[in-house]
C-alpha cells in the first residue's frame, strides 16, 4: 500500500460499509482522514479510537453548506485536502408508476446531487492547492436497471457521467476523477435484501463468483484509484462486482 503520510482525505458515508472499510484503508497508510457522515454516535466513536489521524463532521451531503463547512473543517485540521471519496448513499425503492415525488427526490438528492455538491467543493479547493484525485461510488446499476430501482439507478447512471464530466473539466487543474461501480457488497445497506435466503439466492444465481463482496473488497480498488499506480487513469469507470456485469446471457454450461 502507498505511504500516504501527510496527505488528507474526505469520506462521505464513512461511517458504515464502503466508506468505513476506505477509511479503515487511509488511515491503515498513514493519512489524515475527515469523515463526513449523518451517524453522529459511530461519528464520536471514530473520532475518539483515532484521535488526532481522524475528524468527523455530522454532513448531510444534499446540503450545500454542509459540505462547504467540512471542506473548511477539514482544511483547518489538517491543513489542505489530497483526496476525497464520495461514498454517501441509500434509496428509497418503488415501482415507477407508484413511487412519490418525495421518494424519487430522496434517492435522486442523496445519491447524485450530494455527490455533484462534494466534488464541486472539493474540486474547488484542490484547483488551487496543486491539484487532488476523487473517487465516486456509484454502481453496477449505473449499467443495469434493477426492478423498483428507478431512482436510484438514474442517479447512479448520472455519477458515472457526472464523474466522466468533472475528469474532462478538471484534468487541466491537475485533479483526477474516477468511479467505482460495485456489484453486491455485504453492508447494512444490503443486509435486508441478502438475509433473506430466496433473495440472496436470487443473487448468486447471477453472480459467477456465487458470493457477494467485502466493504474492503471496494476499498483496495478506490485506494488504487488515488494512487500513483493510476496516475493516467482518469474519466473511468472500476466495475468491481464478481463478474455480475458480464452475466446477461443465459447459462448454458450446465447443457454441454
Ligand atoms: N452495498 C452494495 O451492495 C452497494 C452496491 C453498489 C453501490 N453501493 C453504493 O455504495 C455506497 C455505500 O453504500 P454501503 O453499502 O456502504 O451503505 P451503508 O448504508 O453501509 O453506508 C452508507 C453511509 O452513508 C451515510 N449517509 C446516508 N445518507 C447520508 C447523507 N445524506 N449525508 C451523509 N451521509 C449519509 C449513512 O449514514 C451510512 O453511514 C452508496 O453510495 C451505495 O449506493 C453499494
Amino acid at each position: 500500500m502507498e505511504n500516504l503520510a501527510n496527505k488528507v482525505a474526505i469520506v462521505t458515508g464513512g461511517a458504515s460499509g464502503i466508506g468505513y472499510a476506505i477509511v479503515q484503508r487511509l488511515l491503515g497508510a498513514g493519512a489524515k482522514v475527515a469523515v463526513a457522515d449523518l451517524n453522529e454516535e459511530k461519528l464520536s466513536e471514530m473520532e475518539k479510537l483515532h484521535n488526532g489521524a481522524l475528524i468527523s463532521s455530522v454532513t448531510n451531503v444534499t446540503k450545500e453548506a454542509d459540505i462547504k463547512a467540512l471542506v473548511a473543517k477539514t482544511v483547518e485540521a489538517f491543513g489542505g485536502l489530497d483526496y476525497a471519496f464520495n461514498v454517501a448513499g441509500a434509496s428509497k425503492p418503488g415501482a415507477i408508476v407508484d413511487q412519490s415525488e418525495e421518494d424519487w427526490d430522496f434517492t435522486v438528492d442523496l445519491c447524485l446531487k450530494g455527490v455533484f455538491l462534494s466534488v464541486k467543493h472539493e474540486a474547488k479547493y484542490m484547483k488551487d492547492h496543486g491539484g487532488g484525485s476523487i473517487v465516486n461510488i456509484a454502481s453496477l446499476n449505473a449499467h443495469v436497471p434493477m426492478f423498483y430501482g428507478a431512482a436510484y439507478s438514474s442517479a447512479k447512471a448520472g455519477v458515472e457521467m457526472l464523474t466522466k464530466n468533472a475528469a474532462l473539466e478538471l484534468a487541466q487543474h491537475n485533479i483526477r476523477v474516477n468511479a467505482i461501480l460495485p456489484g453486491l457488497v455485504m453492508t447494512p445497506l444490503t443486509q435486508g435484501l441478502t438475509e433473506v435466503e430466496a433473495i440472496n439466492d436470487a443473487y448468486m444465481d447471477r453472480i459467477p463468483m456465487r458470493r457477494a463482496g467485502t466493504p474492503d473488497e471496494m476499498a483496495g480498488p478506490a485506494m488504487f484509484l488515488i494512487s500513483g499506480d493510476a496516475s493516467y487513469v482518469n474519466g473511468s469507470s472500476l466495475i468491481v462486482d464478481g463478474a455480475w456485469a458480464v452475466s446477461g446471457y443465459p447459462d448454458l454450461s450446465k447443457f454441454m
